[in-house]
């Protein structure tokens, strides 16, 4: 079964450890021990989004998650987050044989205290150049992940992402692509170009074993791709990652915030830095908002392009085989 497909994600598979080389990438607030342990024990690789966790937080979350999977999973630490170091020594406690640093170049001295307790470190790269010395500093593995995704996005779409960054390293180096799969055709396409693996968010978002509340899945099952639309930067004083979310009352208190940081920065009350992190923190604080609360006029419905394509609550495992179905229909083609 499977086995054009298996035979191009095989790569990705040793790499990860699993059955289907299919991540599920993490997702704060939507990532935890239940979708986490669900994608792992699937055959896909589920990774836990730390986002603005504690230690403590993170210590508990990884127990739990072993507690309902013995299969392979990750955790992804943002590279931001003012505890990083101490979120790796969590990570090596519990021996996590997989770290994801997302949200910026890796500080110094990061893939190293990871590597250290023999961890694989996956890394995100915008640009060429740049994914090519973080793969040479001891990166395992890179995310090409294109602006039709949900959440914090660069400005390059997936295809343009996978035509730079493929043909140049898959030969020696394990990549994976993110953005805008919402079927398995997608997959075998980026299979073929030479990706290891894929990985998605917004297809596994709403999965059955997703703790999201009701309202959240229900935005997602009404939305199409063109209500999935980027956060606007009202001051160029103060760069912001773009997020994508379904268009919603939260997007326009996103620009108030802006505003309001701003001017924090403009009184030197706060610097780049800080104001940056309070930027964060306002996504964590609007994103709990809608996937825990249901608020989802005000809170952050964080949603890729590919949402159009989610209409029913459906098991992650069935989700996982629909994938790998229609890839083999496309690759048997
Ligand atoms: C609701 C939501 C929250 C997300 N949160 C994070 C996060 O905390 N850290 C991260 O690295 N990526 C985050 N992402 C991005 C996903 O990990 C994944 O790369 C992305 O969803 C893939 O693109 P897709 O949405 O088109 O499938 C988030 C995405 C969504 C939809």
């Amino acid at each position: 079964m499977h086995d054009k497909t298996r035979a191009l994600m095989q790569r990705g598979c040793q790499f990860l450890g699993t059955e289907y080389a299919i991540l599920c990438g993490a997702m704060s607030w939507v990532s935890e021990r239940n979708l986490v342990s669900a994608i792992s024990n699937a055959g896909g690789f589920g990774v836990i989004a730390c986002g603005a966790m504690t230690p403590e937080l993170l210590d508990t979350e990884i127990t739990a998650t072993k507690a309902l999977t013995a299969k392979p999973f990750g955790v992804n630490l943002i590279t931001m987050h003012p505890m990083l170091f101490d979120l790796i020594a969590v990570c090596a406690k519990h021996g996590v044989s997989h770290v994801v640093l997302a949200g910026g170049i890796p500080p110094k001295g990061s893939v190293e205290a990871i590597k250290a307790f023999g961890a694989k470190v996956l890394v995100f790269a915008p640009t060429l150049a740049l994914a090519k010395k973080l793969l040479r500093s001891g990166a395992d593995a890179l995310v090409i992940e294109g602006s039709e995704a949900g959440g914090h996005i660069g400005p390059v779409a997936t295809s343009v992402l996978a035509q730079e960054f493929l043909p140049e390293l898959s030969a020696d180096h394990v990549v994976f692509v993110a953005g805008g799969i919402g079927r398995g055709d997608m997959i075998a396409a980026y299979l073929e170009m030479g990706a290891s693996g894929v990985q998605l968010g917004t297809r596994f978002a709403c999965a059955t074993e997703s703790i999201a509340h009701p309202a959240f899945k229900k935005a997602f099952f009404r939305a199409n791709a063109r209500d999935a639309i980027t956060s606007v930067q009202v001051d160029p004083r103060l760069p912001v990652i773009p997020v994508r979310a379904l268009k919603n009352k939260g997007t326009e208190e996103f620009t108030a915030k802006q505003i309001e940081v701003a001017k924090l920065l403009d009184a030197g009350a706060v610097d780049m830095g800080e104001a940056q992190l309070q930027i964060e923190h306002f996504w964590a604080g609007a994103l709990r908002r809608a996937v825990i609360d249901g608020d989802v006029e005000n809170g952050s419905v964080m949603a890729g392009q590919s949402v159009g394509m989610v209409n029913s609550e459906e098991p992650v495992a069935e989700i996982v085989r629909q994938l790998v179905d229609q890839s083999e229909a496309a690759l048997a083609r």
